[in-house]
């Protein structure tokens, strides 16, 4: 059954929109109906994704790993008269080449991937709360990662870790503000093609290998990932809440 225009009235926040996974989620909502914010810290690429989108889409820009950023963009939409009631924390990093087995891990690599990926998502959630209890609630979705469930991190001590730290976040966010109508949800996407993982995709070796390693046998697209989002989002999902929901071909059930 199609699910077409199950986001109507909806004003949705996507953060990292101006590439891959968030900008296909964006796409995707303002075809369910919804208006979208487009949230990115860069500027260029924000604007390119509203601008495909059209005039349900407006970009703000956001650093989700400085608070003034992300108390600003939401004081923006609230003057604006569009505070979210769905908010995909989503924006993330992956530091390819300099991730790596804790014995040879940067306090810097280890300090970019936190702040971006969980204090990110922290303050991301933070404010989105703080907005929702003035609203009458909403739906909030964390992006995690396989890395953060099963040992598809061992090379990435960083990256794991703060996904990880993503899906205890979702728990205890959901379990505190159940009662004032705010669900919380952490969806997991596999490997997924986009502008982050070039260091695999690029590499036939390292992409044949990734894949072996996935039941449903092929990479995923960012599109593969909308249908989770869009069902958390609406009123489908009204009685989810604290869950993760892998969208990985089968990848953690190895
Ligand atoms: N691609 C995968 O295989 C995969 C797998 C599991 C989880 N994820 C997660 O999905 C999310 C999206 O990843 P993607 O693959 O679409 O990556 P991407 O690199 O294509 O897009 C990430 C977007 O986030 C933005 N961003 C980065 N830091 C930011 C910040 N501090 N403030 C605001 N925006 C910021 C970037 O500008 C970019 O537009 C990430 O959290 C990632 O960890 C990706």
């Amino acid at each position: 059954m199609s699910q077409q225009g199950s986001l109507i009235g909806r004003i949705a926040l996507v953060t990292g929109s101006g590439s891959g996974i968030g900008k296909a989620v964006a796409e995707r909502f303002a075809i369910e109906g919804a208006r979208v914010i487009i949230a990115d810290r860069d500027a260029t690429a924000a604007r390119e994704t509203a601008e495909r989108i059209g005039d349900s889409a407006r970009a703000v820009v956001m650093d989700i790993a400085d608070e003034q950023s992300v108390v600003d963009a939401f004081a923006e939409l609230t003057a604006a008269d569009l505070a979210p009631n769905v908010v995909v924390a989503n924006a993330g990093v992956q530091l390819f080449g300099s991730d790596a087995p804790i014995a040879d891990l940067e306090l810097d690599t280890w300090r970019r991937t936190i702040d971006v990926n969980l204090t990110g998502t922290f303050l991301t959630v933070k404010h989105a709360v703080r907005s929702m209890l003035t609203t009458g609630g909403g739906s909030i979705i964390l992006t995690g990662s396989p890395t953060g469930i099963n040992g598809e991190g061992r090379d990435f001590t960083a990256y794991s870790s703060s996904k990880a730290g993503i899906h205890g976040l979702g728990r205890a966010v959901a379990a505190a503000y159940a009662e004032q109508n705010i669900r919380v949800n952490t969806v997991v996407p596999g490997y997924t093609e986009t502008p982050l993982v070039t260091a695999i995709s690029s590499d036939r070796e390292a992409r044949a290998a990734i894949t072996s390693r996935i039941p449903l046998g092929r990479p995923g697209t960012p599109a593969d990932v909308c249908g989770a989002m869009v069902f958390l989002a609406g009123d489908d999902a009204a009685f989810a809440t604290g869950a993760l929901f892998t969208v990985d071909g089968g990848m953690t059930t190895l």
